[in-house]
């Protein structure tokens, strides 16, 4: 019965916290980039939490996965979507704030994740930047916390789709129509030069953090399973 099969997604959430256990994870490449951020937590947390999950999942010593990048638009392997080396099928992404960590995995199916911030949405230039004029409708009538909560999630919505296909904002979301705010998520309309992804479903992901909003978007045409955990301090 594969046509009524679903993809699991399993995502893990985790607080940004300074972790020494955390640090001991990363390779020498990602310790070195996290030496060149202002505030290293939320990449080391981040990035320790792909290793964990993805070790969990796979069975391996988190310390010793191996990561290559490939970029979707000029094919550099110096930037782009991150995965793993000598792990076939088993697909992830990684999204952070400055206050939490989010990761999905997904085997058969290429995944992406995006967290939002609220506060990050609450920019008079949002629906310029990031809506087609016939998104803006669906944020009709809604004001304060209701109307950043709204922002937030169609934006997770747009940047999973786009973490997904490993086009980054090198494509314009207000290119990328995704169902409103009170509507169940999907991809509606591509309207980028970029080719559209063959089939792609899509969910938000309800997180322990209240004031953040998360979507997972994968390249399938089947239901997605979503399993969200925390992973503990
Ligand atoms: C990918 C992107 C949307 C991430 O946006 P963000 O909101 O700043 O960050 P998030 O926390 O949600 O995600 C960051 C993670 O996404 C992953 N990522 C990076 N590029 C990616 C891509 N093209 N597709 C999917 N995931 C990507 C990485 O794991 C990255 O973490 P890291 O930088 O610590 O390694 C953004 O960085 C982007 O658009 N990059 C593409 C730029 C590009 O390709 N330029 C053209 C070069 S030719």
């Amino acid at each position: 019965m594969i046509g009524t099969m679903s993809v699991r997604v399993v995502v893990r959430e985790a607080g940004v916290v300074d972790s020494p256990a955390d640090l001991a994870l990363l390779d020498p490449g990602e310790l070195a980039r996290a030496e060149r951020k202002g505030r290293a937590a939320p990449f080391v947390t981040g990035h320790a939490l792909v290793r964990r999950v993805l070790g969990e999942l796979v069975g391996c010593d988190p310390a010793q996965l191996a990561f290559e990048r490939r970029c979707a638009t000029c094919n550099s392997d110096r930037h782009g979507k991150p995965s793993l080396v000598d792990a076939p099928g088993w697909h992830f992404s990684l999204s952070y704030t400055p206050d939490v960590a989010v990761v999905a995995v997904a085997h058969g199916a290429d995944v992406g994740v995006d967290v939002e911030d609220l506060t990050d949405a609450d920019f008079e230039g949002f629906a310029a930047a990031t809506l087609a004029r016939d998104e803006v409708d669906g944020f009709e009538g809604l004001t304060g916390h209701e109307l950043l909560e709204a922002r937030a999630r169609v934006w997770a919505r747009k940047e999973a789709v786009l973490k997904a296909t490993g086009h980054g904002l090198v494509v314009d979301p207000s290119e990328v129509l995704v169902s409103g705010p009170g509507e169940a998520p999907a991809l509606v309309d591509w309207r980028a030069e970029e080719p559209r992804p063959g089939t792609i479903a899509i969910a938000d992901v309800d997180l322990e953090a209240a004031d953040h909003r998360a979507a997972v978007a994968a390249l399938t045409a089947q239901p997605l399973e979503i399993v969200v955990g925390r992973q503990p301090a």
